[in-house]
């Protein structure tokens, strides 16, 4: 990466300290009331030093104009700004209801120039946080200083992390095909990348503070607008590779609506380079209707060998699905939300829509993973049953 401006490096150290602090102090405030959701009217001042401050760094990088320092460093740029849009809608400086376009002008303006000019949403995403967020000197750019955060931040980007090498393990069969010996490799090292995405979330289960997360941590993740538009919340979900493992495995399949309304909707929230392994997945066959087209090979060794490995990589991806929904999302979300008052149920979700209607997608989305029997969605239940069916023993 080529250095720093000096109004860029300004920015990022105002983010990584002064913008902790101010965070730090206003969490402090928030979580003493009775009504740990409530923001309003709490610390004006140090929110009004949030915003111009913020706001006074931002005015420089804009009037610096496009000083193309190369990917890395756009990309860098916009989530710094990403994290002081994030931070005003946590603390309710900005409210996209309450607006029909963001007042924060000069922020929306370099976010919207750095996200068209790389060809990513621009608002901050979840690699700036996890995957692309580099530390100095041990620590990484975080809202707080909230070990919860940090916490909750280690184990994201641990699972994604895990995801991906499921993901490339996976994607290394295609050239080689089902029945190549190497493929057996292959699914074992995709099965164990993903007890790694179970272990690691076992963790963050048994040891986040569901009450430090609900009203300290999630409310970072909120959608904002970014000048007239609003943008949905940043979740764990935006990398190529939980789709990839999807969609090798034919779990999931890119013509299903539903599923494709869920790809269409996440591409410009992945990186560039993600959003390429996507759409080349999107045009691939997978590995279980290659099975499934194989099955006149069933007495072979090979066959054998390698189908079970496969429905073993399945169980386990529909596993941490399971894992996902029935620990995280129910402990983190769907418990804290029913203690919740009316007045702040709208805004718990990071992609926007009321909390039924995403829990109801996100059990979907787990019932194909796992292939359950559902007659309302398709899933590979019965394909899965005659894969099982063709093992000899
Ligand atoms: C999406 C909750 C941790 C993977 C979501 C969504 C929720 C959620 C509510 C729906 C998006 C939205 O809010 O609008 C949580 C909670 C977590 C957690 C409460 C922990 C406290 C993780 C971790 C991973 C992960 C560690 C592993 C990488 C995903 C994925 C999606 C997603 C892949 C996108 C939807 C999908 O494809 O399943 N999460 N999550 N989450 N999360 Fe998590």
């Amino acid at each position: 990466m080529k250095a720093l401006t000096t109004n860029t490096y300004a920015f990022d150290q105002w983010i990584r300290h002064r913008f902790v602090e101010l965070n730090d102090e206003l969490e402090v405030l928030y979580f003493q009331q009775s009504d740990k959701a409530n923001v309003a009217g709490i610390g004006q001042d140090i929110k009004l030093a949030l915003e111009n401050e913020g706001r006074a760094l931002i005015k420089s990088l804009l009037l610096e104009g496009n000083t193309d320092q190369g990917f890395d460093a756009a990309f860098d740029l916009l989530g710094n700004v990403g994290l002081y849009m994030a931070a005003c809608r946590r603390h309710e400086i900005t409210e996209p209801s309450r607006e029909t376009h963001s007042p924060l002008t000069e922020a929306s303006a370099l976010a919207m120039h750095i996200g068209a000019s790389i060809g990513v949403t621009p608002r901050f995403a979840t690699a700036h946080l996890t995957s692309h967020n580099s530390a100095i000197n041990g620590t990484y750019k975080r809202f707080t200083s909230l070990a919860d955060e940090k916490l909750f931040v280690d184990y994201n980007t641990r699972g994604i992390l895990a995801y991906k090498r499921a993901a490339d393990a996976l994607l290394k069969i295609q050239p080689l095909g089902i029945s190549h010996p190497i493929s057996h490799d292959l699914l074992i090292v995709c099965q164990q990348a993903l007890q790694q995405v179970i272990d690691s979330n076992a963790i963050l289960f048994e040891r986040l503070d569901s009450e430090r997360f609900f009203n300290c941590v999630r409310p970072y993740y909120k959608p904002y607008r970014v000048g007239s538009q609003v943008f949905r919340g940043a979740n764990a979900g935006d990398f190529a590779g939980i789709n990839v493992i999807d969609l090798q495995l034919g779990l999931c399949v890119a013509n299903d609506p539903s599923y494709s309304q869920l790809l269409v909707d996440k591409f410009l929230y992945m990186m560039p380079e993600d959003q390429t392994l996507l759409r080349d997945c999107m045009r691939r066959e997978s590995l279980m209707n290659d099975f499934l087209n194989a099955r006149e090979h069933s007495q072979q060794a090979w066959y054998q060998a390698n189908l079970r490995e496969f429905l073993t990589a399945c169980e386990l991806h529909g596993a941490t699905a399971i894992q996902h929904h029935e620990q995280l999302v129910s402990k983190y979300i769907t418990a804290p939300s029913k203690q919740l008052g009316q007045q702040h149920l709208d805004t718990v979700t990071a992609s926007g829509p009321p909390l039924e209607v995403l829990l109801a997608s996100l059990e979907k989305l787990k019932d194909k993973r796992a292939a359950s029997p559902r007659r309302d969605i398709a899933t590979r239940f019965d394909d899965i049953e005659a894969l099982k069916a063709s093992l000899l023993i």
